[in-house]
């Protein structure tokens, strides 16, 4: 994978050391409630874990798949569900675990199809924010880092189903998607 990827925008101990801080956080807050982390597939399978690795709290996880990107890199902004919770999550406290929010279309979709099932509470934990986001009126509770308007690899995300298996993240040569 060598020559496809540009650089290493943040190294895999950063990416712990900030994941293990946001789980810190997500403890205080949520101490003495039932939390259910719902992860979104497939960009938020690594955070998702070593989030709820790093939780002293004893969580529920489920799992939403839904479709924005084809295999290119920009966002279509239609939204398709292709897996839905497994959960009731009404009076449910309720935290989104995402990769990365871009456009924020995905989310501002994700949050109002969660809020009208009646969850207790809804929040949002994402690894990673593009400048773009703040165009959206999003309240994120939970940021990891706030990164560039570059289209990033791995640790979860991919680009045409490659590379989300990189534990850190980083930027893709121009002639991969050229
Ligand atoms: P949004 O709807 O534009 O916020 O995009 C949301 C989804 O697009 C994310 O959950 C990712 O799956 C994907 N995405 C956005 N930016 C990137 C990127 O730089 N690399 C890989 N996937 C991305
Ligand atoms: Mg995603």
């Amino acid at each position: 994978m060598g020559q496809d990827l540009e650089k290493v925008l943040i190294p895999e101990d950063e990416l712990q050391a900030k994941i293990k801080e946001l789980a810190a956080r997500i403890d205080q807050d949520y101490a003495g409630k039932d939390l259910l982390l719902v992860g979104v597939l497939k960009g938020a399978v690594m955070v998702m874990a070593d989030l709820a690795k790093y939780l002293h709290l004893g969580v529920q996880m489920d799992w939403m798949a839904v479709s924005s990107y084809g295999a290119g890199t920009k966002s279509s902004g239609v939204v398709r569900v292709l897996k839905d919770l497994d959960t009731d999550i009404m009076g449910r406290h309720v935290l989104i675990v995402e990769d990365i929010i871009d456009s924020g279309l995905t989310l501002h979709w994700l949050l109002e199809n969660l809020k009208s099932r009646d969850p207790a509470s809804l929040e949002i934990c994402a690894a990673l924010r593009k400048p773009d986001a703040v165009k959206v009126p999003i309240d994120v509770k939970y940021v990891g880092f706030d990164i560039p308007n570059e289209f990033v690899i791995g640790y979860g995300l991919d680009y045409a189903e490659r590379y989300r298996n990189l534990p850190f993240i980083g930027t893709l040569a121009p002639h991969v998607y050229k």
